[in-house]
């Protein structure tokens, strides 16, 4: 049978968006980046002065605020729109206040609890492709296809660099790549759920691979699970 549910995770600046879109758009399956809820949270706790650091009111705050994941009409950096409370914020959420702030909103364990419902809610519906650090392992473990993109630092860092000359940043690299190091450390150490492959998880080294070839393989990954 067709997979359902394909999970993908792996670290930033691996691919996951760019593949995971393609895939979903030609099983005609929704994509749903989780480090969205995240982003989204951690945009919020900014904009309400809330220390990051405190887990506590994190948590009361994911409580209380309502984060919505939808489509996007129109063909976004992402695919999809962020609606905090109703407002649209989806092109905040890659602010650099907030990539440096979202690993550490998502590595409290009361951060977790709250969206981890949130997150199982679209599982549960099914036909989704769904993208992040935990999927394989905790939010979808039973996804009957799951893949764990890499890439080496330096790799990740040059995609990131691409990205934001491409949306007229000129980024600092030794910042960026202290940026993604630190990023890579937080969410591979946290105590819950940290970023690691699931052990039935298909492994892809993104460095050596077109996202053509990347496609390809998951399509070829994904027939012989329903010949
Ligand atoms: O994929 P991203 O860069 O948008 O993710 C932002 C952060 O959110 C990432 O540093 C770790 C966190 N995250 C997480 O802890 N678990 C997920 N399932 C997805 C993202």
């Amino acid at each position: 049978m067709r997979p359902s549910v394909i999970a993908i995770d792996g670290p930033a600046g691996s691919g996951k968006t760019v593949v995971g879109q393609r895939i979903a758009e030609i099983l005609g399956y929704l994509y749903l980046d989780t480090g969205a809820f995240y982003r989204a949270l951690t945009w919020l706790a900014l904009n309400r002065g809330i220390d990051p650091h405190d887990g506590q009111a994190l948590a009361m705050l994911a409580r209380q605020a309502s984060i919505e994941i939808e489509r996007a009409t129109e063909p976004g950096e992402r695919g999809y729109r962020v609606l905090v409370d109703g407002q649209d914020i989806t092109h905040e959420l890659t602010l650099p206040s907030v990539s440096n702030t979202v690993s550490i909103v998502a590595a409290h364990p009361e951060v977790r609890a709250e969206m981890l419902p949130l997150q199982r809610r679209v599982v549960r519906r099914g036909h989704v492709v769904i993208a992040g650090r935990d999927i394989g392992t905790v939010v979808a473990p039973h996804a009957e296809l799951k893949l764990y993109l890499n890439a080496p630092l330096p790799v990740r860092v040059a995609r990131r660099i691409a990205q934001l000359k491409a949306i007229g940043i000129e980024p600092d690299p030794n910042a960026v790549a202290a940026e993604m190091a630190e990023r890579d450390r937080i969410d591979q150490s946290r105590s819950v759920a940290p970023l690691k492959p699931a052990p039935d998880a298909v492994i892809l080294d993104t460095s050596t691979m077109s996202v053509d070839e990347e496609v390809a393989f998951i399509l070829d990954l994904i027939a012989r699970k329903d010949p």
